[in-house]
């Protein structure tokens, strides 16, 4: 019995070392423990035995018993650990290789300019908000102290709509400053945030389409004064244009929603019919901004003896125009994939304060 017993460990272990996977070492599994295995034929046979050969071949065929099912699990998890192996390399995906080798397709500069003014202006703390292009009389005007039959709402040339099914006039915004109220209404001071998006007049002609863009600012909280108004504007244009010493000026002026209004100029240059943007002595108007008024701190619903802020707004095909060169606003919306090759982005490069703004 003995030496048959080694005969066997030889020749199970060989068939378990020899499963070259799973289903060939399960079914040697079976042929050795399973229910007519060879161990558990033997093991039926122990009880035709005397007492004292019981003991010592039962020691025998346990021990056999054991070794080969460790076999087993060792060959399994061996097998296991291949079959791993094997569908790792095969679901491989090489991470290295660079993006398409010609990437398609181009951002249009109203897409880059927002990428990067939200650049700047997140670098500075401010979020991003957005409203919707229909809009109500209440949010586009009267909340932001246009009086009734004020002459500032005829000067936005508005498009209006069919009443809403509350009867309320719709219409579409004429700017992006109804956001600056659902801002205001919505969340708690402090509140900083640019709200770029579509703007619409109904105005056609070489320096007017109707639908633009506008970027508004707003910050609110219980400090905020006229100066940090100034540093921001400062700081934000002289990143935006790229230019260290890019004078700004301070015009006062009128807007309904803010008291003191001002327009911002920055310096520029026009010798021999080009403009250039920089410290040359003369002056560029591109925006308005102002202290929000203390009447659309209370439409809002904020006490304006506690909360003050500023606010501000721009033309964004403007800036992407004067940044970039852009001669005629209307190519913008011509849908020109010459003109979009030629001006537009690389889609891939996102702009950012420490790799830079565009490439
Ligand atoms: N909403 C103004 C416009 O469309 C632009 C503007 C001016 C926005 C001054 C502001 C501001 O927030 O403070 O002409």
């Amino acid at each position: 019995m003995m030496e048959s017993l080694e005969q066997l460990r030889a020749e199970l272990a060989a068939a378990v070392a020899g499963a070259g996977d799973l289903a060939a070492l399960e079914e040697a599994r079976v042929a050795a423990l399973g229910k007519k295995g060879r161990i558990t034929g033997l093991m039926k046979t122990l009880g035709g035995l005397s007492p004292e050969e019981r003991r010592d071949a039962g020691a025998a065929l346990n021990a056999l018993k054991d070794e080969i099912s460790a076999a087993i699990d060792a060959r399994r998890r061996e097998l296991e650990r291949a079959a791993l192996d094997a569908r790792l390399e095969a679901e491989r995906v090489d991470i290295t290789l660079p993006a398409r080798p010609e990437p398609r397709g181009h951002l249009h500069p109203i897409s880059q300019t927002i990428d990067e003014l939200i650049a700047i202006f997140g670098d500075m703390g401010f979020s991003v908000a957005e409203g919707p292009d229909i809009e109500d009389d209440f949010h586009n005007f009267t909340a932001l102290n246009f009086p009734p039959g004020h002459p500032a709402r005829e000067m936005h040339d508005t498009f209006y709509l069919p009443e809403g099914e509350d009867g309320t006039p719709r219409l579409l915004r004429t700017h992006t400053s109804p956001v600056q109220v659902r801002t205001m209404m919505g969340q708690k001071p402090p509140i900083r945030v640019i709200i770029p998006g579509r703007t619409y007049r109904s105005d056609h002609d070489m320096t007017h389409t109707p639908m633009f863009h506008q970027v508004e600012g707003l910050v609110i909280d219980e400090s905020t004064h006229m100066g940090h108004l100034k540093g921001c504007l400062i700081e934000f244009c002289r990143a935006f244009f790229g230019i260290d010493d890019l004078p700004l000026r301070f015009r006062p002026s009128f807007f309904p929603f803010t008291e003191p209004s001002a327009e911002v100029d920055i310096g520029c240059s026009r010798k021999g019919g080009e403009l250039k943007i920089g410290n040359y002595g003369d002056w560029l108007e591109i925006l308005g901004c102002g202290m929000v008024h203390p009447n659309v701190i209370r439409n809002c619903g904020l006490d304006p003896d506690r909360y003050q802020g500023f606010a501000f707004g721009m033309g964004i095909e403007r800036i992407a125009m004067l940044k970039y060169g852009i001669p005629d606003l209307r190519t913008f919306f011509e849908a020109d994939l010459r003109w979009l090759r030629h001006y537009g982005f690389a889609a891939l490069d996102m702009p950012s304060m420490t790799h830079g703004l565009s490439r």
